[in-house]
């Protein structure tokens, strides 16, 4: 059996939470795309586990798999693997052999791309970590895969055809000086990033260690054989649909598929085995965005990363944006950089569950809305003079929507672990008004409720496996 989680705004709508808890019924958890983009916060006994690569399920002993539609930076993978280890656990990682490889060039590229288009206002705020470029290389036919790091001939091969285009780029297009750049700041060396020998040498090591490890595999025949033998699947999307390659706010996206059809995709499974489980939409109860790109319901501003906002602006929208933004933690699990929040937007949740095809949602987040009297919910747009009740295709016109809003009851609870003790009846009035609207516009029932950061502080009404 299979069950898909995918985030239904912009990430962070805690999805890792929620893979960890229904996975407990899970055999292996299967990451579908993306890379070490992926923050993912998972909290257990009291500790706290910050990922970005490998799949939450796997701080539970499960096995976690990296399909491929992932792509895979063997520096981050290791180090996590290590880490873990160190903390005492035993995370078991399979990596598919079709995955693609992000190589320290791609990195560097991210970052000199973005400075480019920061002067256009194009930039997406990326993670940096070389994710955009990456796909492009496998979109183009030339990229490395995985597989190729088992194979050290095909590795000199691969790299000796690609390595001479990425000099040319960084030289002759951005004018980079190779040579004279040093270090990132994120601590890659340059020069060695170009260099085919080091590359050759280092990569090479990578797969070694992947192959004494057993860590390669066939994914999609991986997790046909664990289906058939009667085990579960999760897939844990990353990112969310707002921020899909194709679904998304383009060009201020990630450049994968986090939407369902990616889970098919990405493993190696068909439409008919993905859709024969639940499909299930993580929503957090308010908004939150990293990066460039409209947000038609945003309160105040991020400097940097909200089109037109230089920070001089300071009134109640600002301070309860801050307020919101303290109380949920809004700062980035990978860049440390403060979120953008806004209000909850129908629209972008009715374009989510259309296409993901949502069987479920789950909304988290909710204790964080008790800190407010009222709160406000676009529940459509107006858009030259028409009311949209979903996400027009460009960006462009998305950034001309006016948000119409429908007033909430403002909800407290002095103690909501003895909510979640108590489960579902036990919320306030309020809190199950915001979610009855949910699912009547939603047409999907709230499977679970978030109200705190701790897997036990999670109201579950319905198990998928
Ligand atoms: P990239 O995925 O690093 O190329 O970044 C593209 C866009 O997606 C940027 O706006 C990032 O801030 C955003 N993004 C990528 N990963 C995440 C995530 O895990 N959570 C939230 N935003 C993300």
């Amino acid at each position: 059996m299979t069950v898909t989680i995918v985030g239904s705004q912009f990430g962070d709508e805690g999805k890792g939470g929620i893979v960890d808890l229904y996975g407990d019924e899970a055999d292996v958890v299967a990451r579908y795309q993306g890379g070490d983009n992926a923050g993912h916060t998972v909290v257990e006994g009291g500790e706290e586990y910050k990922l970005s690569l490998v799949p939450s399920g796997a701080i539970r002993g499960k096995v976690g798999l990296l399909g491929n539609g992932c792509v895979v930076n063997p520096r981050t993978l290791f180090d996590e693997i290590d880490g873990l280890r160190e903390r005492g656990l035993d995370p078991d990682i399979r990596v598919a052999e079709r995955a693609h490889v992000i190589l320290p060039y791609h990195r560097v590229l991210d970052g000199i791309e973005e400075d480019a288009k920061s002067e256009g206002d194009l930039e997406a705020g990326t993670t940096g970590r070389g994710i955009g470029p990456t796909y492009e290389d496998k979109a183009g036919r030339r990229g490395v895969r995985i597989g190729d790091l088992l194979d050290p001939a095909v590795l000199r091969e691969r790299l000796e055809y690609v390595v001479p285009t990425k000099r040319a780029l960084a030289e002759d297009v951005f004018g980079l000086d190779l040579e004279a750049a040093g270090e990132t700041d994120s601590g890659i060396d340059v020069a060695a990033a170009f260099d085919v020998d080091a590359l050759y040498e280092e990569f090479k090591n990578h797969g070694e260690r992947l192959a004494e490890e057993g860590m390669t595999v066939d994914a999609g025949t991986y997790l046909a054989e664990s289906i058939d033998a009667g085990e579960n699947v999760m897939f844990e999307g990353a990112q969310g649909t707002s921020l899909d390659i194709d679904h998304g706010t383009y060009p201020f996206v990630t450049s994968s598929n986090p939407t369902a059809g990616g889970a098919c995709t990405g493993t190696g499974l068909g439409p008919t085995t993905v859709g024969s489980g639940d499909v299930i939409g993580i929503v957090k109860a308010y908004l939150s965005r990293v990066g460039t790109g409209p947000m038609p319901t945003e309160l105040g501003g991020v400097v940097g990363d909200t089109p037109g906002y230089d920070g001089t602006e300071t009134g109640p929208e600002e301070e309860l944006a801050t307020k919101i933004r303290e109380a949920g933690g809004e700062y980035g699990t990978v860049t440390g950089r403060p979120r953008r929040v806004g209000w909850l937007d129908m629209p972008v949740l009715r374009h989510a569950a259309r296409a993901s095809g949502f069987t479920g949602i789950v909304v988290n987040h909710v204790d964080t809305l008790g800190i407010l009297d009222e709160l406000r919910v676009a529940h459509s747009y107006t858009l030259d003079g028409e009311e949209q009740f979903t996400v027009p295709p460009t960006t462009e016109r998305w950034g001309d929507c006016e948000p119409n809003y429908r007033t909430f009851d403002g909800w407290s609870a002095s103690d909501w672990s003895a909510i979640a003790d108590e489960g579902y009846d036990a919320l306030p009035e309020a809190t199950k008004a915001y979610l009855e609207y949910l699912e009547a516009e939603l047409d999907t029932p709230v499977y679970a409720i978030g109200i705190g950061p701790g897997r036990e502080e999670t109201i579950v009404r319905h198990r998928p496996f």
